[in-house]
């Protein structure tokens, strides 16, 4: 099967790169989120980030307002998903709010279409067991800048077919990124690795062992990581990770994986890292 048009549910810091990354492919792309305003910011963020590239000399003006023509902001979700061939879904990691989503997806859109989850590390087998089409619904985890960033993880859920990942693997080759195959586990491949290192990150912080500033650089000059755990952290989301955490704790029951005191705390403070101005780094100014 071919797909041509694609629905991206969620306009947010993931929603926004995936729909830009796919129009930018040639793809059709309706994104859509619950209120205007986060259409509008999603929207504001791709266009940004093109009027960049033009700057830098990277994307002629006339190819920019082509990609942008591609995409339709929406908060009808029925008229986003009404004949795509594709709905990847980026909305909030809550299992009863992912499973809401494909359970109305099921009915809305036509047999044809294949359902993606964006999830961090949620069970994919779980979303699609409340749909009718668990073969085809798949996981596709983006990276944080989505624009920049090379992985993709193609997750299989139980049920998932050869053609559901052949066909989303080709989507994301024709996107430029190059995508793993992950059989489904608890904070996949990446996650299951990198959030207990930033997890630790966090525990040498709260402990006195070193200064976040130093943790970041002795990191990035000791073992060559673009950006320090802790400024990762605060790009990622301190909520998100918090997530993605409490998932491996609970899912896979050892204690190497028990999210770090301090990083709940911020999480109840509010503090979520850059998206909300203030994490282990102020961005306030
Ligand atoms: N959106 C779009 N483009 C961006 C961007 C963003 N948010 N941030 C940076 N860029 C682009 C810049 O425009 C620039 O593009 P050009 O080269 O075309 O000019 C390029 O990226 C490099 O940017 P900078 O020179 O400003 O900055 P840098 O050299 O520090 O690189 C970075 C930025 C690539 C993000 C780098 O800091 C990095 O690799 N960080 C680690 C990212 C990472 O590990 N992400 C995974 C997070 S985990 C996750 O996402 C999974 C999960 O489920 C939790």
């Amino acid at each position: 099967m071919e797909i041509n048009k694609v629905a991206v549910l969620g306009a947010g810091i993931m929603g926004a790169g995936i729909t830009q990354v796919l129009a930018r492919a040639g793809y059709t792309v309706a994104m859509r989120d619950l209120e205007q305003r986060f259409v509008d910011k999603g929207l504001a963020t791709i266009r940004g980030n093109l009027e960049r590239a033009v700057a830098r000399g990277k994307l002629e003006a006339a190819a920019a307002a082509a990609v942008l023509a591609r995409v339709r902001g929406t908060v009808d979700l029925k008229d986003a998903v009404a004949d795509v061939d594709l709905v990847i879904e980026a909305v909030v990691e809550v299992m009863a709010i992912k499973q809401a989503v494909f359970q109305e997806l099921d009915q809305l859109c036509p047999p044809r279409t294949l359902f993606a989850s964006n999830t961090s590390g949620l069970s994919i087998t779980e979303m699609a067991a409340v749909t009718k089409r668990p073969q085809q619904l798949i996981g596709m985890h983006f990276f944080n800048p989505v624009p920049v960033m090379q992985l993709v993880e193609l997750i299989r859920g139980f049920e998932t077919t050869d053609e559901t990942f052949d066909c989303c693997r080709a989507v994301l080759e024709k996107a430029g990124k190059t995508p793993v195959e992950v059989r489904e586990a608890p904070g996949f491949a990446v996650n299951r690795i990198l959030c207990p290192m930033i997890n630790e990150a966090i525990f040498v912080l709260a402990e006195g062992v070193a200064a976040a500033a130093d943790i970041d650089r002795a990191m990035m000059l000791g073992a060559n990581h673009p950006i320090g755990p802790l400024a990762l952290a605060d790009m990622v989301g301190l909520d998100t990770l918090l997530l993605v955490l409490e998932g491996l704790h609970r899912e896979l029951g050892e204690d190497k994986y028990r999210p770090a005191p301090l990083l709940r705390k911020m999480v109840r403070a509010g503090h979520l890292g850059r998206k909300s101005g203030r994490g282990f780094y102020d961005y306030r100014k």
